[in-house]
């Protein structure tokens, strides 16, 4: 049944800070969890050299058992990861090559979250993903940044993520 709500985790350290939030997040909140630091997902190629990697198996599954995807980053040079903006550039294969599955993602739940030491960001990081989500036709429920630091995530922290997973009817 299609109503699971999948976190797709990208930082390049699977439990650093982001992995730290993540977790906590697996406690209070049933998801399913991907971690694109754990797979073999290659830079967006014209050529489609990387068709065989884990990009279609992973994106395919995620889409046919979730109805939300939360894409997780920690902040790397005051933008997303770079496996995280792998990761959407791949999209395009969608587009492209995988029309059918690519078609699935209208309609569904885009949810964006980040981490870093600070607790609040003072610019438009959001954008990407934001305009992307209208692009490819998926609903956009917002994003929240999370601050950990020195293995915890504050406390502040802790209420914006229950606020923000409220808004979600998982
Ligand atoms: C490559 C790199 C770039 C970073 N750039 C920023 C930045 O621009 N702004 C910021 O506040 N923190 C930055 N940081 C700090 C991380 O956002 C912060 O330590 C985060 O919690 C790391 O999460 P991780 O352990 O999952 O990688 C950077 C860290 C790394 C490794």
């Amino acid at each position: 049944m299609k109503n699971r709500c999948t976190l797709i985790q990208a930082s390049s350290r699977s439990n650093g800070d982001t992995g730290i939030f993540s977790n906590k997040l697996r406690q209070h909140f049933d998801v399913n969890f991907v971690d694109l630091n754990a797979l073999q997902i290659g830079q967006y190629d014209y050529e489609e050299k990387n068709r065989d990697d884990d990009f279609i198996p992973t994106i395919s599954n995620i889409i046919n058992i979730s109805d939300t995807i939360i894409l997780l980053t920690p902040i790397y040079w005051y933008t997303m990861s770079g496996l995280l903006k792998t990761f959407l550039d791949r999209f395009t294969d969608l587009l492209k090559n995988e029309i059918s599955t690519g078609r699935k993602l209208r309609g569904m739940n885009l949810g964006y979250m980040s981490v870093s030491n600070d607790e609040n960001l003072s610019y438009d990081f959001e954008m990407p993903v934001r305009m992307s989500a209208e692009y490819l036709g998926m609903k956009y429920l917002g994003h929240e940044h999370f601050s950990v630091n020195g293995g915890w995530v504050s406390e502040l922290s802790i209420e914006k993520l229950k606020k923000y997973m409220d808004k979600l009817t998982i």
